[in-house]
């Protein structure tokens, strides 16, 4: 199966609802999802934590197109910082948000719907003493997201953005983002583009990656490199001794449950690495999306499903 018709799966509603139907295929979801519950979020970043590690965590969910859904998950993501801030984990640990979730995509008046929703979080993570890092999703919502990070940062400058290497307009959104204080997450990208604003090809997407790395690590902001590349994670540590950043001024990311002997191994070499953390009910997307990257899962996953 094409890593385009698998992205296509991911927003497919009639094969989610089949899927789910038919039950979580534990084992996988496992791999990749701390669990459903807010505990569970907690419990896992609190081990990660033990190793040496940072974390950042996703309540999944997207596209809502639910007013009261939208609310919804912004209480979530409170629930869960006053947790962290209980569990003393703020210092270590923060949170990454879909705008999707919280109602960016709703008819009437979905921005500012989620610029609210996205205040409060903010709010609550200045409260628990952490950051809010605002996810990002496919290239029809990178102007909307860019604007949204914009008014947040009047208030909360230590909002993050993300960057996807593979959309054509990256270097540029690189350079207006490398100021002083601005935390930039650069990754791949992970949505089915089309070539007019994407870069398709692996070479080229790797290419644009270290160009974009270049641009964020000479820059003034905080650059967090979200990659599981082991050619580009060598890549970004000669870049970052070429610019003379220090251990800390910048981090490595990697997602919870991908190449965890090598995100120890960073910590051991005295890098900062911070894992990002889905959890919740609503994991088919992100699920779906990991397959993609990783068709060898496919085959697991099909038989996980397929024995329930
Ligand atoms: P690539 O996909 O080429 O993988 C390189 C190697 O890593 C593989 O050969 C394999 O060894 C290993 N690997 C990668 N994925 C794996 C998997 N699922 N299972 C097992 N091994 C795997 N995207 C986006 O569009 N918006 C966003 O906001 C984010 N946020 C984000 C946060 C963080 C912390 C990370 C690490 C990634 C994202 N992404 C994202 C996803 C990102 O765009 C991209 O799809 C994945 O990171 C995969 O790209 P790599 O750079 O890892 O390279």
């Amino acid at each position: 199966m094409s890593r385009s018709l698998l992205l296509r799966a991911a927003r497919s509603t009639r094969l989610r609802d089949a899927v789910e139907r038919v039950g979580p295929t534990r084992r996988l979801v496992a791999r990749y999802v701390a669990g459903e519950e807010t505990h569970d979020a907690v419990r896992v970043a609190s081990d990660l934590v033990d190793q040496g590690l940072t974390v950042t965590i996703d309540h999944l969910g997207e596209d809502t197109n639910d007013k009261l859904q939208a609310k919804r998950v912004a209480d979530a993501y409170v629930a869960l910082l006053e947790a962290l801030d209980v569990a003393g984990l703020a210092a270590s640990v923060e949170v990454s948000v879909k705008l999707s979730a919280v109602g960016q995509a709703l008819p009437a008046g979905g921005e500012a719907i989620a610029l609210d929703h996205a205040r409060r979080i903010c709010a609550a993570a200045r409260e628990a003493g952490t950051t809010v890092t605002l996810d990002m999703e496919d290239h029809s919502t990178t102007d909307s997201t860019l604007d949204i990070l914009g008014r947040l940062r009047t208030d909360f400058p230590e909002t993050g953005a993300v960057l996807q290497a593979y959309l054509r307009r990256t270097e540029d959104d690189c350079r207006n983002l490398a100021y002083a204080g601005s935390r930039v997450r650069l990754c791949k990208g992970a949505y089915d583009e089309p070539r007019s604003v994407a870069y398709v090809s692996h070479r080229e997407v790797d290419r644009a990656y270290v160009r974009c790395a270049k641009i964020l690590l000479a820059g003034n902001g905080y650059p967090m490199l979200a990659t599981h590349d082991p050619r580009l994670v060598e890549i970004v540590g000669s870049l970052a001794a070429k610019y003379r950043r220090e251990q800390g001024s910048y981090e490595y990311q990697m997602l919870y449950g991908v190449r965890p002997e090598e995100q120890r191994r960073l910590v051991r070499a005295g890098e900062r690495v911070r894992v990002y953390v889905p959890y919740g009910e609503d994991w088919y997307g992100y699920l779906v999306r990991r397959l993609a990257e990783r068709p060898a899962n496919l085959s697991l996953f099909l038989r996980s499903v397929a024995s329930k």
